[in-house]
């Protein structure tokens, strides 16, 4: 294989979301996608392509361009497959670069010393092809490299998207564990949300889900809040091409439906977070928010969509606190919900999952930033 050939895009994803991502990827007309391990490749490397999936996946973490493939016996194999690119092109002189590490190799155990190798090889070909070498910002390069090595083979790739995917652009507050944007647009896809259900979100903390569910009921691209990502750096970036793939997302948006999005929180931080999210995200007229604990509210509308992300809490006397937090979950659906509802649950606990005393007709488990997590189902009769 040639060393410095291109191939399929690599997208990645949160490990457990792989089939999740491949399904949205073939909605939205790519069809030659091979899932693997936190990520599918996809058989399309054109620029188009890679506009198009950074802009409207809502799951994808990260959309790579392999640069380089090499059989990586040891440091200096791997410094080769890094020579073996012509950095001029992709690394404009005034800009700086990262790289982003994950090796499996039983002779080079170290990913930060696989990146300066990397980061060596890079530097040692501007400085002679230019007399100069570009400076390395490891906390927000303009162009992020990304290099994976697993046992003898070695892939370095550009990122595409530079700043990972679920920094959607609306967030300007956050809260104590808030729910990353792609993994809640993704359980919403698990949860089959169609965008015309009453939906309450009781914790809602920083409103992550109200946002997530707003977004996709008003075809609001995944991408519509970002300005910039790193194919913008890329040699084959194209203004005009770009547009015209945004403006065609951007053509479907619709406004969302008042009455349909409400969400409460205990905490004035959280309320005040979601309320300042929300307008960032320009749906603070549409949706609902109000300062109660759940166990206190009474719905103007019962909700026919419940989506919850109670704490899951840390420490024993923690799960002690809130089994009674879980059960009155339990009471809210049967209680405040009418028949052929649905309700769902994401919590990192599972003991206290059982607390909420309704049989889960579905389980699916999921990985919430390294947390063995759980999406429960439940259906009101
Ligand atoms: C894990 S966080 C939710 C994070 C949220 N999904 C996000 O993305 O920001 C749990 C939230 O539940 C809230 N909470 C805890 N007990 C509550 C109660 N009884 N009523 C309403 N909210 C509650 C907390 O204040 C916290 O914001």
């Amino acid at each position: 294989m040639n060393n410095s050939e291109k191939s399929d895009l690599f997208v990645t994803c949160a490990s457990g979301l792989e089939p999740l991502l491949a399904q949205e990827l073939i909605e939205m007309g790519f069809d030659a996608i091979t899932p693997k391990y936190r990520g599918v490749y996809v058989a399309d490397s054109s620029i188009e392509a890679i506009y198009r999936i950074n802009y409207c996946s809502r799951i994808a973490s990260r959309v790579l361009l392999p640069l380089s493939r090499f059989r990586c016996r040891d440091k200096r194999a791997l410094y080769e497959g890094a020579n073996a690119v012509d950095w001029l092109k992709y690394i404009p002189e005034d800009k700086t670069f990262a790289v982003d590490a994950n090796v499996t190799h039983p002779g080079i155990r170290n990913s930060l010393f696989a990146a300066q190798v990397v980061k060596d090889a890079v530097c040692d070909q501007f400085r002679a092809k230019t007399g100069d070498r570009p400076i390395v910002n490891p906390r927000s390069p303009d162009v992020q490299l990304n290099l994976f090595i697993y046992e003898d083979f070695g892939i370095i790739s550009i990122d595409t998207s530079g700043e990972p995917l679920h920094k959607r652009g609306y967030r300007q507050e956050n809260v104590e564990a808030p729910i990353r944007e792609s993994l809640a647009a993704a359980i919403l896809r698990l949860a089959q949300y169609r965008g015309d259900e009453i939906l309450y979100d009781p914790c809602c903390g920083s409103g992550t889900f109200l946002i997530e569910a707003a977004m996709l009921s008003a075809y609001t691209p995944a991408g519509f809040f970002r300005t910039r990502w790193g194919f913008m750096l890329m040699p084959e970036f194209s203004h005009p091409a770009w547009l015209k793939i945004k403006l065609e997302a951007d053509a479907k948006r619709i406004p969302i439906v008042k009455d349909r999005f409400f969400g409460s929180d205990i905490g004035k931080n959280a309320v005040h977070a979601s309320k300042v999210n929300l307008r960032s995200a320009g749906f603070h007229q549409a949706v609902e928010i109000i300062q109660c604990d759940f166990r206190e509210y009474t719905p103007r509308i019962p909700p026919t969509f419940l989506i919850a992300n109670p704490p899951h809490g840390r420490r024993l006397d923690d799960v002690e606190f809130l089994r009674p937090l879980y059960r009155a979950l339990g009471d809210f659906m049967k209680r405040q919900m009418p028949k052929s509802s649905r309700g769902f649950v994401f919590t990192g606990n599972l003991e206290l999952a059982k607390e909420v005393g309704l049989a889960p007709t579905q389980r699916h488990v999921l990985d919430n930033s390294g947390i063995d997590s759980r999406l429960l189902e439940y259906q009101i009769y």
